[in-house]
């Protein structure tokens, strides 16, 4: 006798704010995972998903939050988090395989190697950085993800006139990516929330709103006519991110 289609399971919520999608039956959850990196090469995009469709990267990913709305509401589209902490990706995981998502993996994985060794120039639409670490230690501050050399990896890794979305709630992260981003991204801030998600498309964005903190957004196309020798020499010319994250903003989140 065939069994009664279960209902999908409860909303599941962070911080109060429904976390996208439900919780389906078993037999429909998917494996996310992306384990092994090619060892030699390249990913291949239609291999991994199956099928050709616009490539969509989150680098930082975190508990995978933007990503899997982004794989729900756009089904036409295939989608990659990496983040460097297993826990964070284990949870990605989680989360995306009971949602029966075919078109999302998740990587443990540093996004500048990512960006370096394993995406194919000019072959993925979109690249989004949420929050990315601020780093208050002086001697942390090499850490930080957002570099020249780093936005030249970014315009290399995606299509003529792909987007970059970058978003901080931290004041000096921000001053800085108006400063390097422009250079290679037709780059507008974007003032007020986003319509799909206004209570936070990320966790750190639905803390960050909870606290009270500003958060800075913005969205830009790839310059079509920069080289990427020009976006080296150009990436060689710029500061290196060294601004003050202001440590009084630690002691902000390590109250919390
Ligand atoms: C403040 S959290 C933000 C997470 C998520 N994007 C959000 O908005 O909720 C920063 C994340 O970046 C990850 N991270 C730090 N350095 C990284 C790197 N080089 N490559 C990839 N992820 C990194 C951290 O492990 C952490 O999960």
């Amino acid at each position: 006798m065939p069994q009664p289609n279960p209902q999908p399971g409860p909303v599941e919520r962070e911080f109060g704010v429904a976390f996208p999608g439900r919780v389906l039956e078993a037999t429909k959850w998917t494996q996310t995972a992306l384990k092994a990196m090619p060892a030699d090469g390249r990913l291949n995009w239609t291999d991994l998903f199956g099928r050709e469709a616009p490539v969509v990267l989150d680098l930082g990913c975190g508990n995978g939050r933007f990503l899997i709305g982004s794989a729900l509401t756009r089904p036409g589209h295939d989608h990659l988090g990496t983040d460097i902490l297993p826990v964070v990706i284990r949870y990605a995981r989680k989360r995306a395989n009971q949602r029966g998502l075919p078109n999302v993996r998740f990587a443990v994985l540093g996004a500048h190697e990512l960006l370096e060794r394993y995406v194919e120039p000019h072959s993925a639409a979109e690249v989004h950085c949420y929050h990315p670490q601020p780093y208050y230690d002086p001697a942390q501050v090499r850490r930080r993800l957002i570099t020249p050399a780093f936005l030249a990896l970014v315009h290399r890794c995606l299509i003529p006139g792909g987007l970059l979305v970058v978003q901080t709630d931290n004041p000096g992260y921000w001053k800085y990516v108006r400063e390097v981003v422009p250079v290679f991204f037709d780059f507008h801030e974007r003032i007020g929330r986003w319509p799909d998600a206004p209570k936070g498309r990320t966790r750190r964005e639905i803390v960050a709103l909870k606290r009270g903190l500003p958060v800075f957004r913005g969205h830009g196309t790839a310059k079509p006519d920069l080289s990427e020798d020009d976006a080296l020499r150009l990436a060689e010319a710029l500061p290196p991110p060294t601004f003050d994250a202001d440590r009084r903003l630690r002691a902000l989140d390590e109250l919390a």
